[in-house]
């Protein structure tokens, strides 16, 4: 998967400032330096992108008019772009291929149809309270999705993206049957300590280390890895509650059966466990994570609510982009008739390989520009279950397992926890050339596929008890065709789109450094807005 990397924001920002400081002055003058600036004692957040929304009074007070703007897309982007110029009395209208807004946030509920490219069809069965979030799932607490929930009013809740007693299946590897996360991580972090505890001792480490460095690193992984001490050459038995249980501590004599047998240092490098451990480091995937209550359309339903349907048009796809000397004009198409909307300014929503594909006046470099981009593959299944069999026969409430079958990951519901009800399992949620196999194949397909491979994991009643089923295929969305985007690099390309070409604006998710997060898209569509707004009110 090729997903951009943020990077370090370059310039003078309060955190470089701050963390000169202590890269010359140590963790004290650090401090001393937050305390004076009044930041501490709470630790140092990262700074926001600063953004102030058009207001009313900003044409008011300069004697100008608010423009006319036509967004294409009403995706995150596009209905953001939308949302915060209206709070100027901007005159803006959205054009929406497709018959609902939300672009790739789409919540599959009971009731919807589902069609592909090529006319496949999916009536989605599910029943009323359950859904599955087919595209974005998953916010991070630092995102600016959140801010947009907090002034939407859109309620939150955790969304479990890690779960120690959720299992990781490496097949590859050998193994026959999951392994609990907290045991993956008793062994890797247990025999890790063991390792490096005994070089540290044996002094392999010497011309790196001073004794009383050597003392505290010691000390450090008896605690991280519950090794054991010099005297039992700092051995890892685990044996200590770490990995699990398979008779758990009780009443009076129950003390419980610590899970065993205990793999050996080459098993469990040979099983590969440890390599999966670092997706929940990382600065978008660490817990806490969080998601709408009802499901993630919450969000783009809000933003529809904020901006008035009465101001996007939804069936009408985009077949002619013009630039003007003055404004714009677009055409549509409106159950087969065409329509021409003129307007000062055009934001131009759409993923860039669908945008590569509708004519226009912008030029060689903006062409070859917009088919830059590579659309990546993902997809998911949603299984709606009876019964919660992970909670109630496994412990499971929440989380994801991680494997390595095509199928990639399954996904334990965030909501309804030891509700004794139904769920919607995520049977797969991969990328890449796992997602296109899935892509490839029927829903029925897809579904028969999906129960093979994770009964390898849950057993035989992962088969049974399925009540209805919803796969999603991204490269096969009418108007969307991908999961997102990669950049083979953020070159001229992406400079030049990042530009307004003549009164034409480009924004989604793909102009940003978060690609295939909605926070790339909320800031994309920011920073536009704050540039539009800028040239209008130079005049
Ligand atoms: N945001 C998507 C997700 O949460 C896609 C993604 C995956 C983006 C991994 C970056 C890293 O799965």
């Amino acid at each position: 998967m090729a997903i951009g990397h943020a990077s370090d924001e370059p310039g003078f920002s309060r955190r470089s400032f701050l963390a000169r400081v202590g890269a010359t002055g140590g963790a004290g003058a650090m401090f001393a330096t937050m305390g004076a600036l009044g930041l501490a004692p709470s630790a140092e957040a990262a700074t926001k992108t600063p953004f102030q929304p058009p207001r009313p009074s900003d044409f008011s007070l300069r004697g100008r008019g608010a423009a006319k703007v036509v967004v294409l897309g009403a995706g995150i982007a596009g209905l953001t772009a939308a949302y915060e110029l209206g709070k100027a009395g901007y005159n803006v209208t959205i054009l929406e291929a497709q018959d609902r807004v939300g672009g790739r946030n789409r919540t599959l509920r009971g009731g919807d149809k589902l069609t592909e490219i090529g006319g496949a069809t999916q009536h989605i069965g599910f029943s009323k309270g359950q859904y599955m979030n087919a595209g974005p799932a998953r916010i991070a607490q630092w995102m600016t999705t959140m801010d947009y929930c907090r002034e939407l009013g859109v309620p939150l809740e955790v969304f479990t993206n890690s779960n120690a007693d959720a299992y990781i299946y490496n097949e590859s590897a050998g193994m026959t049957a999951p392994v609990r996360w907290r045991t993956a991580k008793a062994d890797v972090y247990g025999y890790i300590s063991e390792l490096l505890a005994k070089a540290t001792d044996q002094g392999a480490l010497d011309q790196r280390l001073t004794a009383t460095d050597k003392e505290r690193l010691i000390s450090f992984l008896t605690s991280f890895g519950a090794i054991r001490g010099r005297a039992d050459g700092f051995a890892y038995r685990g044996t200590d509650g770490r990995r699990g249980y398979s008779v758990n501590p009780g009443a009076g004599h129950t003390s419980g059966t610590v899970l065993g047998p205990v793999p050996s240092l080459s098993e469990v490098l040979a099983s590969g466990v440890g390599l999966r451990f670092s997706f929940e480091f990382g600065y978008s995937q660490a817990m806490l994570m969080f998601q709408p209550v009802g499901g993630m359309d919450q969000i783009p339903r809000a933003l529809a609510q904020a901006i008035g349907h009465g101001k996007i048009r939804t069936g009408s796809k985009v077949t002619k982009i013009t630039n003007l000397a003055r404004g714009v004009r677009v055409e549509y198409q409106k159950n087969g008739r065409t329509s021409v909307l003129e307007a000062d300014y055009c934001i131009a929503t759409l993923p860039p390989h669908i945008l590569a594909k509708i004519p226009h006046n912008l030029g060689a470099n903006v062409q070859a520009a917009l088919a830059t981009p590579v659309p990546e593959s993902t997809g998911k299944i949603g299984l709606e279950y009876r019964r919660r069999w992970w909670e109630e026969d496994e412990g499971i409430y929440g989380g994801i397992t991680n494997t390595d079958l095509d199928l990639s990951t399954i996904w334990y519901p965030s909501s309804g926890y030891g509700s004794g009800g139904r769920g919607v399992v995520i049977g797969y949620y991969n990328f890449g050339g796992n997602a296109d196999r899935y892509a490839a194949m029927t829903h029925a397909d897809r579904l028969r596929r999906a129960l093979d491979q994770g009964a390898k994991i849950h057993g035989e009643k992962y088969r049974q008890g399925v009540a209805s089923s919803a796969s999603i295929a991204w490269t096969r969305q009418p108007h969307i065709e991908g999961g997102w985007i990669g950049w083979p690099s953020r070159g001229a390309e992406y400079a030049l789109l990042n530009e307004p070409q003549g009164n034409v604006y480009f924004s989604g998710d793909w102009l940003s450094y978060e690609i295939a997060w909605q926070h790339g898209a909320f800031e994309s569509a920011r920073k536009v807005v704050t540039e539009l707004h800028q040239r209008v009110l130079k005049g």
